[in-house]
């Protein structure tokens, strides 16, 4: 069956309660593109908030703890989004993988989680600028999906999302051609491992997406989707990308 386009907006640490204005028209232009799922993963002061705006919206997390309780000051539990209405998480953004040390066992583990309290998992991957220029983007970025990916998940449950880290926020993008390798590649390594259930898993890119290159991105070879942040914050930005994705559906 041929996967659905999927396009998540990661607000990131960004928004106060008037931005739920902001989600509503997003929410509210999707519903006017079927072929696409969209999501927004705003900080979790203001998830409750979109829950209530947008009834039956998918909205998620940006980060989730591996434990589902206790002594972890400041963190939040996979079982907390679920019970506030949340429906994703993301895991393993390069923000928190090198900002907060998170290793690939702590990404699996939140991986497992998200999971295991019905989230629909988002795990990012990306290789920094240096490794891309000395050429082994592909062998890093593979040793983080071996390191991080959970040993047994549905594959409609479990999205990865390709970002290098030198294309975060910079305006830069890769070309076109590596982007539909290194997803090829990510692929075939899933599909090594976890057999034909590769084929059911999106794989979305993330990294400097905007309304004028998404549909170049979005239509590269096992590219099912993208992870946008500065993009995302507002519906004038964001609505042309998931309109991109939409038409390719
Ligand atoms: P930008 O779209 O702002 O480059 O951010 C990408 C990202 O990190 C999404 O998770």
């Amino acid at each position: 069956m041929a996967r659905r386009k999927y396009v998540v907006g990661n607000w990131k640490m960004n928004g106060l309660s008037d931005a739920i204005s902001e989600a509503q028209a997003i929410f509210s232009a999707a519903t006017g593109h079927q072929s696409v799922d969209v999501a927004l993963c705003p900080p979790f002061t203001l998830i409750s908030a979109m829950v209530a705006a947008a009834p039956g919206a998918a909205v998620g997390g940006q980060d989730c703890h591996s434990a589902t309780s206790g002594a972890f000051t400041g963190s939040v539990a996979a079982p907390m989004l679920a019970d506030i209405g949340a429906g994703v998480v993301i895991v393993g953004h390069s923000e928190r993988r090198e900002g907060f040390s998170e290793s690939d066992a702590d990404v699996q583990a939140k991986a497992e989680a998200g999971l295991a309290a019905g989230l629909s998992v988002i795990l990012c991957c990306g290789e920094p600028r240096e490794v891309r220029e000395s050429g082994g983007a592909i062998d890093f970025v593979l040793a983080q999906i071996a390191g991080s990916v959970p040993a047994s998940f549905d594959p409609h449950q479990l999205a990865i999302a390709y970002e290098p880290i030198w294309a975060i926020g910079t305006g830069l993008v890769p070309t076109v051609a590596d982007v539909a390798a290194m997803h090829g590649a990510i692929r075939g390594a899933l599909a090594a491992r976890f057999g034909d259930v590769a084929d059911d898993m999106r794989l979305l890119y993330g990294g400097s997406v905007n309304g004028e290159n998404a549909a170049e991105l979005l239509d590269a070879g096992d590219v099912d989707g993208a992870l946008v942040g500065g993009a995302s914050l507002t519906a004038a930005k964001f609505v042309p990308i998931i309109a991109a994705a939409d038409a390719l559906g």
